[in-house]
């Protein structure tokens, strides 16, 4: 098959990793007999430093023409980089919820699984770690807080801010469907997480919810609030299967998953839209910290690759392929610094690439 990928490589360690997962994605293509085209498109600092906006026409056009996206991560130290001295508004975060939004990619997986090399990285207890876990967040990823009208105003003299945490039934239910019908292929369990107890639009939520729960008689589903959710992901993670929650719960309660994986490197993530379209990145951040250092770990990008290859190409084989050569090098030893323990093989984010690309 002949594929266009769009290609954002954006800032901080964003460019290390990327590199690393199209060098797998050339190997999947060498092996397979496909043949991927990579666009490269700028957004985030990047692009505020080109062209003097985080987002632009361009690079939204030029997304939705390809078959599917691959990026990195993008934004800086919030402390000391000139682009958190620009209105929110123009700051690197505005492009990438400005291009979700654009792509309607109202539906993020994030998969945080345990792997049983990794066990010593988990710091969780050993009994807790020793159980495993697996499961998938599923988060909402263009309404709530997050896209709501906001604004910073003076109210009798003083300085006030707001933010509005708006959702409508059929945002809800778009994504509660693809929850349960990812939950239909797993272990059949659905846990919804809001704050019902105070929120309305929790309310609403778990009213949705309940409709579409349902049509599914096979799925075992249940409420859970989020406060509660963030106890029992470091008490008993081995309960979840697939976590269904809105936008700002699930940015909060995917950081806590990818921790007791190990290390925020490791988690990969999908967003998608209702067609096969989907842009595909790490959960985590840019580290600007270690960037450029080569030493950033590749894995969490590379399994984005992977899931890029299954959802949006429908490349079963391919993308099981490129999890075989992650947990190949996992078990022959291969360590990136953040998931290092005592007698394993120390590696860089590059010879990382170049290990699980031999393993393809
Ligand atoms: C994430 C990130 C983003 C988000 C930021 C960079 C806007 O934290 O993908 O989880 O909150 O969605
Ligand atoms: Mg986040």
């Amino acid at each position: 098959m002949n594929k266009k990928i769009a290609v954002i490589k954006g800032d901080g360690i964003g460019p290390e990793i990327v590199t690393e997962a199209m060098k797998v994605l050339d190997k999947v293509a060498e092996k397979f007999g496909h043949t991927f085209e990579y666009e490269q498109l700028l957004m985030g600092g990047c692009s505020i430093d080109v062209n003097g906006v985080p987002l632009t026409d361009e690079t939204i056009a030029k997304a939705k023409a390809a078959d599917a996206v691959l990026m990195g991560s993008i934004g800086g130290n919030t402390a000391t980089s000139p682009w958190y001295k620009l209105p929110a508004d123009k700051r690197p975060e505005a492009g990438l919820l400005g291009l979700r939004k654009a792509l309607n990619l109202f539906a993020n997986l994030r998969p945080a699984v345990l792997y049983s090399e990794l066990k010593g990285a988990c710091p969780l207890k050993e009994e807790i770690a020793d159980r495993g876990f697996d499961m998938m967040i599923m988060r909402e990823l263009t309404g709530g807080l997050y896209f709501g009208a906001r604004k910073t105003e003076e109210v009798d003299g003083v300085v006030t801010a707001t933010d509005t945490l708006t959702y409508n039934e059929n945002e809800i239910r778009r994504i509660a469907i693809r929850a349960f019908d990812i939950a239909m292929k797993r272990r059949k369990k659905v846990t919804s997480v809001d704050k019902a107890n105070v929120l309305d639009s929790s309310r609403l939520w778990r009213k949705v919810v309940e409709e579409v729960a349902k049509e599914y008689p096979e799925v075992s589903y249940e409420h859970m609030l989020v406060d509660n959710c963030a106890m029992q992901l470091v008490k008993d993670p081995a309960q979840f299967d697939v976590v269904l929650t809105e936008n700002m719960f699930g940015d909060i309660l995917s950081d806590e998953a990818s921790m007791i994986t190990g290390s925020i490197g490791m988690l990969a993530s999908a967003s998608l839209n209702d067609t096969k379209f989907g842009l595909y990145e790490p959960s985590g951040g840019s580290a600007p910290d270690i960037a450029g250092q080569n030493k950033a770990n590749p894995i969490a990008t590379i399994l984005s690759a992977a899931m890029l290859l299954r959802y949006s190409f429908d490349m079963d084989k391919e993308a099981d392929a490129v999890e075989n050569a992650v947990n190949k090098a996992l078990k022959d030893g291969y360590r990136t610094g953040d998931i290092m323990s005592e007698g394993m093989k120390k590696v860089s984010c590059s010879e990382m690439g170049d290990v699980i690309a031999a393993n393809i």
